[in-house]
């Protein structure tokens, strides 16, 4: 069965756009996301966007600060600066990647944990760690909510997530172990450096992919019946479309999706279950802090 991250994901936004009109009938203000958003990298201008169109939708405020790649290291901290002391403005996010010349860790360490709707400041990840999330990272979040709302048991499951990442594999590995709804998997995490990784998917009930290249998983590393989630989002050349590329996961979708139970396609998987993820924190930060 395929996951249809992108139908769920309108489900979702028409749940919180309820929600948000709820308030708004009282007298209330809407809640407001910001983003930052640093130089050209078209993925993340894309991505940003996506962010934006659905504050639209949830009926959100939305504020989108733009500036060029040269900009110093010190005027973007001036800016997190003005958006902490913002009392209007619930959370924000600062899109990554950043130019060379930035420190990330620098930047994250910066933002207000109450307004870390991306749970990536340490603070937050301390908390998400010990099973306290206020934020969870919006990838991780928006797959627990598609593995909940399609009613896959995980419990006692073996999940296997292939990457290490931050922002995803470090986090998704975290949460499917925790005795938490979703969560309760043993939990195996593969990367670069694993030695026989094919053995170590073949293992998988439950296969988290999340390596950053175009059709990494093959048909001979899943066994049958596994639910594979891919969260790639990976550029390829193709001659037969009008922009000359196409987007694919990092799994070969074709040749795997016969053996799934589930399997997330994309584009229509994880990338809008990420966005409603944001959301669902920004509306939480305004309920705590506003
Ligand atoms: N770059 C890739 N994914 C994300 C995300 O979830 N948030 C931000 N801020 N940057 C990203």
């Amino acid at each position: 069965m395929i996951i249809d991250g992108k139908a769920l994901s309108e489900t979702i936004q028409e749940e919180l756009r309820i929600q948000v009109e709820a308030l708004t009938q009282k007298g209330k203000r809407a809640p407001h996301l910001a983003a930052i958003l640093i130089g050209e990298n078209p993925a993340s201008a894309a991505y940003v966007r996506n962010k934006i169109r659905a504050c639209e939708k949830v009926g959100f405020k939305s504020t989108l600060v733009q500036r060029p790649a040269n900009i110093s290291e010190g005027e973007l901290l001036a800016m997190i600066a003005d958006m902490n002391n913002d009392n209007l403005l619930d959370g924000y996010i600062v899109q990554l990647p950043l130019p060379e010349h930035f420190s990330e860790e620098k930047v994250t360490l910066a933002i207000d944990p109450r307004k870390d709707v991306d749970g990536f400041h340490p603070y937050n990840v301390g908390l998400m760690t010990i099973g306290k999330a206020q934020y969870l990272p919006a990838t991780p979040f928006g797959i627990l909510m598609m593995l909940e709302r399609y009613g896959i048991e995980t419990a006692g499951k073996h999940c296997v997530v292939v990457g290490r990442s931050n922002i995803v594999g470090t986090p998704m590995s975290i949460l499917m172990s925790r005795n938490s709804k979703v969560g309760n998997c043993t939990v195996t995490m593969v990367h670069s450096r694993t030695k026989d990784l094919k053995a170590e998917t073949l293992r998988a009930d439950i296969l988290i992919v999340a390596i950053g290249k175009a059709n990494f998983v093959t048909a001979d590393m899943v066994k049958d019946g596994t639910v594979v989630i891919d969260v790639g989002i990976n550029s390829v050349p193709d001659s037969t479309t009008k922009s000359g590329q196409r987007l694919v996961g990092d799994v070969d979708f074709l040749a795997v999706a016969p053996k799934c139970s589930f399997i997330t396609p994309v584009p229509g998987g994880v990338g809008p279950m990420t966005v409603s993820g944001l959301m669902m924190n920004t509306l939480k930060a305004y309920e705590l802090y506003s």
